[in-house]
Parts: C-alpha cells; sequence; structure tokens
C-alpha cells in the first residue's frame, strides 16, 4: 500500500479535547498552509483565505460565540445515524448516534420541541482547547466559470481543506472540522469579531491539535470499493 494511502486512511476527525498549552509549531503550520497553496481549484482560481487563530484572547472570545442547535440540523443529522456499531458496520455509512445528546437521537422525537429546548451551546464546546483555529473563507460573489451553484468553488475548497488535513495528519497534528462556523447563526457574530469582510462568507474551520484524552476513538466504516466502483456500465459491478 503506498504510503499516501496509508495517510488518507490514518487521518481521521479528532472530537476530542486539545492540549489549549500545546501550541502548533510556526513551521508546522506553514507546512499545512503549503499543502493548502498546491491544492487543485477550478481554474486555478485558488478562492480561499485561511485565517489562522492562535491568540488565547481572542480564542477565548470566538469560543464565547452561541452556537443554538439547529432543528434542520438534529432531523438531517438523525438521518444518517446508526444506533449501534452493529449497523453502522453493516451500513457502513453515517454515524454512530452515541456522538449526540439522547435527545437528539429519539425516534419520533419533535425536532423543533429538541431544537428550542436544546440548552445554550458556545463555539468553545466545538473548540475543546484548541490551540490554533483556522477559518476558511470565500468569496461567493467570484464563482467557477458557467459553474451552477458554483459547484465547482466548493470542490475547490474541499480539495483545499483535504490537502491540509492530510498534511496535518503527516505531522502528527489533530484535526477536526467545524461546520459550525460557516453556520448562519455564528457567521455573523464571527465575520465582526475577525474583520472578515461582509461580503465574503465563512466555508468551514478546522481546529487544530494535541489530543488530552483518550476514549474518543470511535468506529470508522468506509464502503468496500465494489460498493461504488462500477464498471463501463453504471450498474455493472467492478471486481476491484
Ligand atoms: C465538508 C465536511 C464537513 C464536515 N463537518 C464536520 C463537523 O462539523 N464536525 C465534525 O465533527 N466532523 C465534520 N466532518 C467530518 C466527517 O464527519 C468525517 O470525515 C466522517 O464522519 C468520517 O470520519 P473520519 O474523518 O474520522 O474518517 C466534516 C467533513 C466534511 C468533508
Amino acid at each position: 500500500m503506498p504510503d499516501i494511502v496509508l495517510l488518507m486512511q490514518e487521518r481521521r476527525s479528532q472530537r476530542g479535547p486539545f492540549d489549549a498549552e500545546r501550541p502548533i509549531a510556526t513551521s508546522d503550520l506553514k507546512q499545512i498552509l503549503e499543502a493548502a497553496r498546491w491544492a487543485p481549484t477550478a481554474h486555478n482560481m485558488q478562492n480561499f483565505e485561511v485565517l489562522v487563530i492562535d491568540d488565547k484572547e481572542l480564542l477565548a472570545r470566538v469560543g464565547q460565540i452561541e452556537s443554538p442547535a439547529s432543528e434542520v440540523f438534529i432531523r438531517e443529522n438523525f438521518e444518517q445515524l446508526s444506533f449501534s456499531e452493529d449497523e453502522l458496520r453493516r451500513k457502513k455509512v453515517g454515524i454512530l448516534g452515541a456522538q449526540f445528546p439522547e435527545s437528539w437521537r429519539t425516534p419520533g422525537a419533535d425536532f423543533r420541541a429538541v431544537a428550542r429546548e436544546s440548552g445554550p451551546s458556545y463555539l468553545r464546546d466545538t473548540m475543546k482547547g484548541s490551540p490554533t483555529v483556522l477559518v476558511v473563507i470565500y468569496d461567493p460573489r467570484k464563482r467557477a466559470p458557467a459553474s451552477e451553484g458554483d459547484v465547482l468553488g466548493f470542490m475547490s475548497l474541499g480539495c483545499a481543506m483535504q490537502n491540509m488535513w492530510l498534511a496535518a495528519q503527516s505531522l502528527g497534528i489533530g484535526a477536526q472540522i467545524m461546520s459550525v462556523f460557516g453556520g448562519e447563526h455564528v457567521e455573523k457574530d464571527l465575520k465582526a469579531l475577525l474583520a472578515i469582510p461582509a461580503h465574503m462568507k465563512i466555508a468551514f474551520a478546522f481546529r487544530l491539535g494535541y489530543s488530552t484524552a483518550e476514549g474518543y476513538g470511535y468506529v470508522r466504516v468506509r464502503r468496500d470499493a465494489q460498493d461504488f466502483a462500477h464498471h463501463n456500465r453504471f450498474g455493472s459491478r467492478l471486481d476491484a
């Protein structure tokens, strides 16, 4: 197995707390940004800006931003959940419900009420001590040529995401995507705090760091290549 594929297999979402007192070395940060630099992007538009936050006081202020539970998120998240490791292994897609509050994974629940009644949540609950957060920003006024909904632009942002994530992995740095940073409820506050121009959008953020706790491992499942690869005609299986 080539090293690059092993690195891809080992990359994982680190959802546990990070050591706030163990910073990311500047040389490592530079390598992560260098990886973003070489990401493929539609029309080589390089449609991303990366805002690095490592000032402790600023991180604390970011952490104070409220991120209320969204009914839509809870409902659509529910559709992707498995309720046991066996179910997840059988399905090979989605995630284990145990990661979420009990009320978010109760069949038949009124998710509007669940969202309303969920206690307040703050970005610090997701950041969990990260010494460095990378916020990835783009300009929605510029789309990849003729790309409806700028789907090619979004794919390009994903390429930058993966390049940075693999670079972090290769340096032994833990990373987690925080989509909530681009969520409508927090984006306005973040943009004001971080002096992000009004016309720009937050795509996502990474939290980087070194794990301080065991017990945040989880079952990782994937479809087999035979499940998604087709041979010459859609639906005709490839003996991979
Ligand atoms: C576009 C995108 C958004 C994601 N958003 C989040 C997120 O907000 N929080 C999170 O914990 N993981 C997030 N993830 C990570 C996925 O949940 C994760 O990659 C998937 O469950 C597979 O697990 P693994 O990363 O450990 O292989 C995101 C991944 C992608 C590609």
